[in-house]
């Protein structure tokens, strides 16, 4: 068997980068060679820490080296991406042929459905690894296959739900945001058609899955013509296995915050704080943010509330009366979530639901309330709330268009309390000590992606 060349490319997000960037490094670790590759920009900002022997960065141009700023044309953004994505991609692969470093097998990550061309035009297998639960996959692969009209002629009722095999009963604000009447998305829903299109066949291609067999065991063989494979959860060995100490981040980090808030955790009480983040995306309005800091203040409980700092054009989320807030929690722009997870000190999770997100507080063992913004976020808090029951989902105020303190604050007292989050931190620590299972050697998503990296050896030798 040769050693195997992975090229794993991925868009240049915090939730692609940060996922990808670990598979790398899982992949190193059964001997293969890996380079990875993004855009310039994201490559440039993201913290360079200690990277092992076999792993190299080769990033490309997307036209958008100065930087993407929210106020930027999406759509040309990401038309560009794919033009100068595949020409510079294509460049990448021949080099290496060039060199006598041939690649083996392409890995991409969610929005890249182009890179499918790039590889198959130079005959090099391409794997799409998927960064959502195996249920997000599986939804859009229904819709995509018979259930799509049906889903977007209900989506606008509220007491509608659609029973999907191997899945739970979804209603539709469980649903990928993208499906519903209100999406004005439309590019977003064509590129995940063309993603699955390129991945769904007879000869049933394999798909790597961010999660694990025992977290999703039906959703994992719910589709017939995929072979999803789980190989997650993927998230710093330090934290995880232990295998290697000294992996204590992503090591991708697009943001950057201080870490004087470890010695604020350190001085507080076991699972008494609260954390509170949505991700390197969601922006929340003023409104709301004012309704969260309040729902804190009145629990009386030390929290560690993560606001971005505002890119150009988005609505400044900084705070109503930052001084009350400061004076009973702490507010930071960016922390290595991973390690504020882990620590003794926190007790909730306040999540918008991302993937990374969701993975890491479950494999923290940190209960959950679910804040859903957008895109697979809501089918991931249903999962939270009603499947793996490690958490609450918040209820929005459909005439406010908000969710109010009172309802923040119930949650909150819920999942936190003595008696009614007893059930859940007992879930939590369950799944905590499953997902930690899965990746230890001999684990059921070590043994998976030993096989897939043994199959693509095999294949080539
Ligand atoms: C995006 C989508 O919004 C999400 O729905 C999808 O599942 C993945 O891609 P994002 O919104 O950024 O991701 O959320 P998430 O998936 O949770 O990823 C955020 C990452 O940033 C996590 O790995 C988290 O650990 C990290 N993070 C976040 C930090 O390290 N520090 C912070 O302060 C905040």
């Amino acid at each position: 068997m040769v050693q195997p060349h992975f090229l794993v490319v991925t868009f240049p997000a915090q939730g692609h980068i940060n996922p990808a960037l670990q598979l790398a490094k899982r992949l190193v670790r059964t001997g293969a060679h890996v380079t990875f590759v993004t855009s310039i920009s994201a490559h440039r900002r993201m913290s360079k820490s200690p990277t092992p022997d076999g792993l190299t960065f080769t990033p490309f141009s997307d036209g958008y080296d100065h930087d993407f700023n929210s106020t930027d044309d999406q759509q040309h953004f990401m038309s560009e991406f794919r033009r100068l994505g595949s020409k510079n991609l294509t460049d990448i692969l021949v080099s290496f042929a060039n060199e006598g470093r041939p690649v083996t097998c392409l890995i991409y990550t969610l929005l890249l459905p182009w890179a499918v061309t790039v590889a198959s035009n130079l005959q090099i297998p391409s794997v799409l690894f998927w960064i959502q639960p195996a249920t997000v996959f599986d939804v859009y692969y229904y819709f995509f296959n018979g259930y799509g009209d049906f889903i977007t002629k209900n989506g606008n009722d509220p007491s509608w739900f659609i029973e999907l095999p191997g899945l739970p009963l979804l209603t539709s604000r469980d649903l990928p945001s993208f499906f519903l009447p209100s999406n004005t998305n439309l590019s977003a829903l064509s590129l995940f058609q063309e993603l699955l299109e390129n991945v769904v066949g007879e000869a049933k291609p394999t798909v790597l899955i961010n999660s694990f067999d025992a977290l999703e065991v039906d959703a994992m063989k719910a589709v017939d013509k995929v072979n999803l494979i789980g190989i997650g959860p993927l998230i710093p060995s330090a934290f995880l296995d232990g295998k290697d100490p000294l992996d204590k981040s992503f090591g991708g980090d697009l943001f950057h915050g201080s870490g004087d808030y470890m010695e604020w955790l350190n001085s507080k009480p076991e699972s008494s704080v609260i954390y509170v983040s949505f991700g390197s995306i969601s922006v929340l309005s003023k409104r709301q943010m004012k309704e969260i800091e309040k729902g804190l203040l009145e629990i009386r409980r030390p929290f560690l509330l993560v606001i971005r700092k505002p890119q150009n054009g988005t609505e400044e989320t900084d705070s109503n009366d930052m001084e009350e807030v400061r004076r009973e929690g702490m507010i930071v722009p960016w922390c290595s979530q991973v390690e504020v997870l882990s620590h003794l000190s926190v007790g909730c999770f306040v999540t918008h639901c991302g993937w990374n997100s969701t993975l890491e507080s479950l494999v923290a063992g940190v209960p959950m309330v679910g804040f859903p913004q957008w895109s697979d976020q809501g089918t991931n808090a249903k999962l939270i709330e009603d499947v793996w029951k490690t958490g609450v989902r918040v209820r929005v105020n459909e005439e406010e268009g908000i969710v109010g303190s009172d309802e923040i604050k119930r949650c909150l007292e819920t999942v936190m309390g003595e008696e009614s989050g007893e059930g859940m931190r007992r879930n939590a620590k369950k799944w905590k000590d499953l997902g930690r299972e899965a990746v230890m050697e001999g684990g059921s998503s070590d043994r998976n992606l030993r096989e897939f990296v043994d199959e693509i050896g095999t294949e080539k030798s």
